[in-house]
């Protein structure tokens, strides 16, 4: 059986991670048929839109989507491609695992826990304003049904993974009506998955106790600036960027792309850590159905990293993005 996936090179690093992680995919032994799109700056330039209708038909249509980042500037500039491709597709849930790896040297040994972020609302939406000038207003809405509906993938992740607990993640004691609506919400679906604990905490307390104890965490639910910024924090406990997958997933669609930018001041230096994409491909075999090859491609990618030599710069290693991706291949191919 052959997957039909499709793959956006996107900008910077982009095009570096994305063909060192098909490299890895092709040697996992599971047949994919490849077909680029386009999206990001790259797009823009040569097409005259970073998001052609052509690249969102691409992902409606093929069995998964591996996607490299995508440039958004700061201030002016065009929409961010991420919020807009995961909104149009209604992408709704953002899965962000962060274990630890074994010989990555960490402040925590062990962390194993995961970010589910909502990723179509909140102020993400992209209703801003300016009133008057000096004056601009940015609106965050929340919906029940959107709030219920990651909620329930956060319980049904926490279900299908044999977790214990599920934390709603909010600031409802300050944003009364939109974060009380969310935590409201994760409280009513709790109601569905009994053999789940459910708890809540304040996000600034979230923050600060992840940085001390991580390992009083399992799966985190949360609206979409807190997944945003708190899954970032929780990337920095097992490694950091380089090192961090993640999935947005909606009915019947997927999106893998690493939880990192596009990296503009390592581009094209051949020096880029793939892992985070390569890993982000774990997750979409897991997706397929495919267990046995990813478990492989997870422990070629394990054992390549607990090895100094074969490590990039960004985890104390001289490897360049090649020798490091020659290194998990030929484990792979062993
Ligand atoms: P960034 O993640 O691109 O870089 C932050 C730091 O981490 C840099 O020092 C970079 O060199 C390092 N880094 C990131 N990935 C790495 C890797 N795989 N290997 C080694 N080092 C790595 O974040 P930044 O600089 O804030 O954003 C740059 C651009 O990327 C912006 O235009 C932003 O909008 C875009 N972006 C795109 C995302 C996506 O497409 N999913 C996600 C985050 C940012």
């Amino acid at each position: 059986m052959s997957y039909s996936v499709t793959f956006i090179p996107g900008d910077g690093i982009g095009p570096e991670v994305v063909e060192a992680s098909k490299r890895v995919l092709d040697a996992s032994g599971v047949e994919f048929e490849w077909s680029e799109a386009a999206a990001g700056q790259i797009a823009m330039d040569e097409l005259g839109d970073p998001l052609p209708e052509a690249t969102l038909e691409a992902v409606r249509s093929s069995d998964a989507t591996l996607k490299g980042p995508t440039a958004t500037s700061k201030g002016s500039g065009f929409r961010s491609v991420n919020v807009a491709l995961r909104q149009q597709l209604c992408l709704y849930a953002n899965y962000r695992p962060a274990r630890s790896i074994p010989g990555i040297k960490t402040r925590y040994d062990d962390v194993d826990l995961i970010v589910v972020r909502e990723n179509t609302e909140g102020l993400y939406s992209g209703l801003e304003h300016e009133i008057i000038p000096g004056v601009v207003e940015s609106l965050r809405i929340i919906t029940a049904k959107a709030s219920e509906r990651i909620a329930r993938f956060a319980f049904e992740t926490a279900v299908r993974q044999g977790r214990k607990r599920v934390t709603c993640v909010h600031k409802a004691n300050i944003l009364k009506l939109s974060d009380g609506l969310f935590l409201d919400s994760c409280f009513k679906i709790a109601k569905e998955f009994p053999q789940i604990e459910v708890d809540d905490c304040i996000v600034d307390a979230a923050a600060m106790k992840l940085v001390s104890n991580p390992h009083d965490f399992d799966v985190l639910v949360m609206e979409n600036l807190f997944g945003d910024i708190l899954s970032d924090l929780t990337s920095g406990l097992v490694g950091g960027l380089g090192v961090t997958p993640s999935a947005n997933v909606g009915d019947g669609m997927a999106v893998f792309e690493a939880v990192h930018g596009t990296a503009p001041d390592i581009a094209g230096k051949g020096i880029a850590n793939p892992t985070a994409l390569i890993l982000s491909g774990v997750l979409m075999l897991r997706y397929l159905g495919e267990k046995e090859a990813a478990d492989r491609v997870q422990e070629a990618v394990g054992a390549a990293l607990a090895d100094e030599k074969t490590r990039t710069g960004d985890l104390g290693g001289q490897a360049t993005s090649q020798q490091y991706t020659d290194c998990v291949v030929a484990r792979l191919e062993k």
